[in-house]
């Protein structure tokens, strides 16, 4: 079958239906294009899943906050539809602006409390923006299967409990994060940095590394663990600290960390680029 690059609502939703007719499940993944190693894995993940796979390319602009880099972030269509392809995507949902958000959109989907907590103390539209956006996706094209990477662990978790809050009848799979050899995780917004930014960002991850193996020793406190991995990112000249949060998966709140998994979570500028990561230990 040849990959299909589908930009009308209706084209989409006729191609899904068919596909459902004929017994075959869909998966989705939703990406805002620019694809790196990080997205391949996702498309792999619903290959394995489902029998079809759509790719979502939209730069969502409800998720981005005026000031931030909307105009900036990466596009490549051809080059993320050749990559799609390679991967073996059957369709490329690519709509534009116009058809997702006409002038009159007025609707959007919250998810309370856990929307405004980690990256959305500094960032408290962003996540409104990605459920909506998400739930138009999951109308659209009803997939049975979404994939999300385990790098934006609040919004997987998020989609997970609206999902469950709203009944989609979507399964939702969280892929591991990819990362550069020196352990920085992919992202689109790596090509941001300077050189010299670039070389200290790995002290993201060692930290997020050191942190996980002194929480399982269980020695030091979370408060210590945190003022920890603070110290060793301030290592590198170029970090300016978002965010470091030691908390539980649930609510994304610092109660009950004796017991339940464990997101250590962090937001760290270098530059231009706002890099997210973490680790959760399961229990
Ligand atoms: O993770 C992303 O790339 C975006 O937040 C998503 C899920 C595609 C929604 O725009």
């Amino acid at each position: 079958m040849t990959m299909k690059v589908i930009e009308s609502l209706s084209q989409m939703r006729s191609w899904s239906r068919m596909m459902h007719h004929e017994g075959h499940t869909i998966g989705l993944v939703p990406t805002m294009g620019y694809l790196h190693e990080g997205h391949l894995s996702l498309i792999q993940t619903a290959r394995k899943h489902s029998d079809r796979t759509v790719v979502s390319i939209f730069v969502n602009p409800t998720q981005f906050a005026p000031g931030e880099d909307l105009e900036a972030y990466p596009r490549d269509f051809q080059r993320d539809r050749r990559i799609c392809e390679e991967q073996g995507a059957d369709v490329v949902f690519y709509p534009s602006n116009e058809i997702m958000y006409p002038e009159d959109h007025k609707t959007y989907v919250v998810t309370e409390d856990l929307a405004g907590r980690l990256c959305g103390a500094s960032r408290p539209i962003h996540f409104k923006g990605v459920t909506t956006i998400v739930t138009k996706l999951f109308n659209i094209v009803e997939p049975d299967v979404a994939v999300f990477g385990q790098k934006d662990a609040q919004q997987a978790l998020i989609i997970k409990r609206m999902v469950r809050d709203l009944n989609f009848d979507v399964e939702i799979l969280i892929s591991p994060t990819v990362r550069e050899e020196d352990g920085l995780a992919m992202s689109s917004r790596n090509k941001y940095m300077t050189h010299g930014q670039r070389r200290q960002a790995p002290v993201l991850y060692q930290s997020l590394q050191m942190a996980k193996d002194e929480f399982v020793k269980g020695d030091l406190s979370p408060e210590l663990i945190k003022n920890n991995i603070i110290d060793n990112i301030k290592t590198a000249s170029e970090a300016k600290i978002d965010y470091v949060q030691i908390v539980n998966t649930e609510d994304f709140t610092e109660t009950d960390l004796e017991k339940g998994d464990i997101l250590i979570a962090l937001a760290v500028f270098f530059g231009k680029a706002r890099l997210i990561d973490n680790v959760i230990i399961k229990r």
